[in-house]
């Protein structure tokens, strides 16, 4: 997304890397591997590749652009979410890129912003599948199941808003790793 400033000001790029899987899931012992190789690619390698070619491409250019980076997150970034490994992996690999990328960036003359949002429990097709794995698979389907059936899942179009409103919020800094449910308590129920 390319917004110009008002006049001729040079414009502000942001880049939003929200595309992610959830499986494989299931004890580190019975992963597929070669489902797992693609997992990291998609969660974190892809991420770590659009960031750096893009920051890359604006460094090396006239245009004095401006770069607001935002990854998508989740909590399974800080506490293990039982059987499923490799994505917390994934998004504690997320939360380093962006805090590291943010910390080196915080030294230059104008600094691009990098920080991750975390969109609260959202009702998508990942909270489907989550809902739909086997029994013993984890410890935390019958939360999820729970919210769904009390109607406590954030729509998406509402995670969406909220999301974007953290691109002008002020009180999000770079490097920050920010959860909407703090944010605005007020619009998110959870
Ligand atoms: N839902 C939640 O409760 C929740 C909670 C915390 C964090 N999140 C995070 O929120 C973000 C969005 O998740 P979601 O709930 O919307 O999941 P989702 O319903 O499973 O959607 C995932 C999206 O990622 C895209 N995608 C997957 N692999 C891709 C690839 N290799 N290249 C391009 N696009 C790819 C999918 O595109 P296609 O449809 O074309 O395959 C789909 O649009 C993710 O980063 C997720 O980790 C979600």
């Amino acid at each position: 997304m390319v917004r110009h400033a008002r006049g001729d000001g040079p414009p502000s790029i942001y880049l939003i890397n929200n595309a992610a899987l959830l499986s494989p899931v299931g004890p580190a012992e019975t992963l597929d591997l070669e489902e797992a190789q693609n997992h990291i690619l998609t969660n974190l390698a892809g991420p770590i590749y659009l960031t750096a070619s893009l920051l890359g491409a604006v460094s090396g250019s006239r245009l004095d652009s401006h770069v607001t980076v935002v990854n998508i997150t989740s909590g399974a970034g800080k506490s293990p979410y039982f059987r499923r490994s490799v994505y917390c992996a994934g998004k504690a690999g997320l939360d380093m890129f962006t805090r590291t990328v943010a910390h080196e960036q915080a030294g230059r003359n104008l600094p691009h912003r990098v920080f991750a949002v975390r969109p609260g429990v959202v009702d998508t097709s990942m909270q489907t599948l989550t809902r739909n794995l086997p029994d013993e698979a984890t410890h935390d389907r019958e939360l999820f199941l729970r919210l769904k059936r009390d109607g406590k899942l954030l729509p998406p179009d509402i995670a969406a808003e909220l999301t974007l409103r953290t691109l002008d919020d002020p009180r999000v800094q770079s490097g920050d790793i920010v959860d909407v449910r703090e944010l605005y308590p007020d619009h998110v129920a959870l």
